[in-house]
């Protein structure tokens, strides 16, 4: 068997969640390759609202298996304060959840160094989630990092001192206020306690050798998932650096983040909102400062499932989503909350980029140019409500054209249609 991947072609937050949710019940095993506690994906059902940061989408099947991969970064006390709301709902997360040992650990240290390093930049902040993201990545690759397999070992303790001493020296050095800094709200010295509650709570867990755990499975023929987090355009390698994440989300991620070899990945799907959004800083170049912007974001309810800052919104921008596209192998795409443009009368999608009067034939390596201008081409809105259609063939002329001309731009079919943010409101064709 193969691993099949979904992951998000714009700036994140397109709705991995909800789909990873959808597809679950087709598959044994999710698994998270990459990304922390900085991802918010949300799941409806049944009138109910839950978001995800470090626990796989599929997590709300009991029938099926989530693993958080090697890939993945781990805040204990936010892993818990994950499980504490499943438990409230009933259900019993710790009997289908597994955790790579090889995943690493983000130390309430990390997160103050995130913060201190954020408010050095000043103008040039990246407008991070302050989960301590960038730091641990560093970590992980200067080799100075723990892990949650290093949680069980006797001198865990020590190793984590001496860690904490050297982010604090750095974090002295920027001269950051870090006993003044709150972690969720919480002071520095109360979230420390609390995670080093949670890293004893981890140790109940099912903590495996996830890469062989992964490879096992497909050979005894189970049905794999990865669930990206993140999205292509936030990539630390080809999103719009330095306004990025720091690890890699596209489809080659699977490989380093859960031990996959390149010719075990299978389907790759691609989703897309109808429009485009970001959160934080960095450049948008169909971004919208007008009242479209806002309908968007209203009627998106586009505020980050994270941190609840308001998303930027725009009109869709074909040239990065072919690039996305590309870089991941996208075989099959899935659209997203095309009914937030249900009263649109016209809707712009941007088809390719133009600087002064030349159009771009590739995309470029700097999207922050001043004189780097979107080319729009106008169509017209469907302006129904969209529910209850059973096939593609019945929904609005406008809406299928829309979809057609984005197919035939980017030379992939657009196979799943999302109308609604619960599970139900999901069209394939
Ligand atoms: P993720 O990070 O990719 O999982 O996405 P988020 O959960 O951060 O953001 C997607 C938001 O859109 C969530 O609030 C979803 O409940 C919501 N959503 C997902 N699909 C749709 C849709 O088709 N229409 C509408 N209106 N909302 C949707
Ligand atoms: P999901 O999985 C949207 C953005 C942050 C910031 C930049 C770097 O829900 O799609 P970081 O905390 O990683 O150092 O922040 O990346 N960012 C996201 N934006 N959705 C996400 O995840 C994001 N994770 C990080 O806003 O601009
Ligand atoms: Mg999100």
């Amino acid at each position: 068997m193969k691993v099949d991947v979904i992951l998000g072609l714009q700036w994140g937050d397109e709705g991995k969640g909800k789909i990873v949710d959808v597809f679950t019940p087709h598959y044994d095993i999710i698994a998270r390759f990459q990304g922390g506690p900085n991802a918010g994906h949300t799941i409806e059902f049944g009138g109910k609202k839950f978001v995800l940061h470090t626990i796989p989408s599929g997590i709300f099947h009991p029938a099926t298996l989530n693993v958080i991969g090697n890939g993945v970064i781990i805040d204990p006390y936010i892993l818990f304060k994950e499980i504490g709301v499943l438990h409230q709902a009933g259900m019993k997360p710790e009997e289908n959840l597994l955790i790579s040992r090889r995943a690493h650990l983000i130390l309430p240290t990390h997160r103050l160094l995130d913060a201190a390093l954020e408010s050095q930049k000043g103008d040039g902040k990246i407008g991070s989630t302050l989960k301590g993201i960038g730091p641990t990545y560093t970590d992980k690759y200067g080799r100075n990092g723990l892990r949650v397999g290093n949680i069980l070992e006797p001198n865990f303790q020590t190793n984590y001192s001496k860690l904490k001493s050297l982010h604090l020296e750095l974090i002295h050095q920027i001269g950051f206020d870090y006993l003044n800094h709150t972690l969720d709200g919480i002071p520095f010295e109360e979230y420390e306690k609390k995670w080093f509650d949670a890293v004893q709570q981890m140790k109940a867990l099912r903590l495996i050798d996830s890469e062989i755990f992964l490879n096992k499975a497909l050979d005894e023929g189970k049905s794999v998932l990865a669930e990206g987090a993140q999205g292509t355009m936030l990539d630390v390698d080809f999103g719009s650096y330095p306004f990025v994440t720091s690890s890699n989300t596209i489809s080659s991620g699977v490989c380093a983040g859960l031990g996959i070899a390149p010719q075990r990945i299978g389907q790759v799907f691609g989703i897309f909102k109808a429009y485009c959004t970001r959160v934080g800083s960095g450049p948008f170049p169909t971004e919208l400062h007008d009242e479209y912007g806002e309908n968007l974001r209203v009627g998106g309810n586009e505020f980050g499932s994270t941190t609840g800052r308001p998303r930027r919104c725009g009109w869709l921008d074909l040239p990065a989503l072919q690039y996305a596209i590309m870089l991941n192998g996208v075989n099959s795409l899935i659209m997203m909350k095309s009914d937030v443009m249900n009263t649109f009368p016209t809707i712009q999608v941007c088809t390719d980029y133009e600087i002064g009067n030349n159009r771009l034939t590739s995309f470029p390596f700097e999207l922050d140019q001043e004189n780097l201008k979107p080319v729009y081409l106008p169509m017209p809105g469907w302006n129904t409500s969209l529910s209850d259609y059973a096939s593609f063939e019945q929904l609005p002329k406008e809406l299928n054209e829309y979809i057609k001309f984005i197919e035939k731009k980017v030379g992939v079919p657009v196979d799943i249609l999302s109308y609604g943010p619960d599970r139900l409101q999901t069209l394939k064709k």
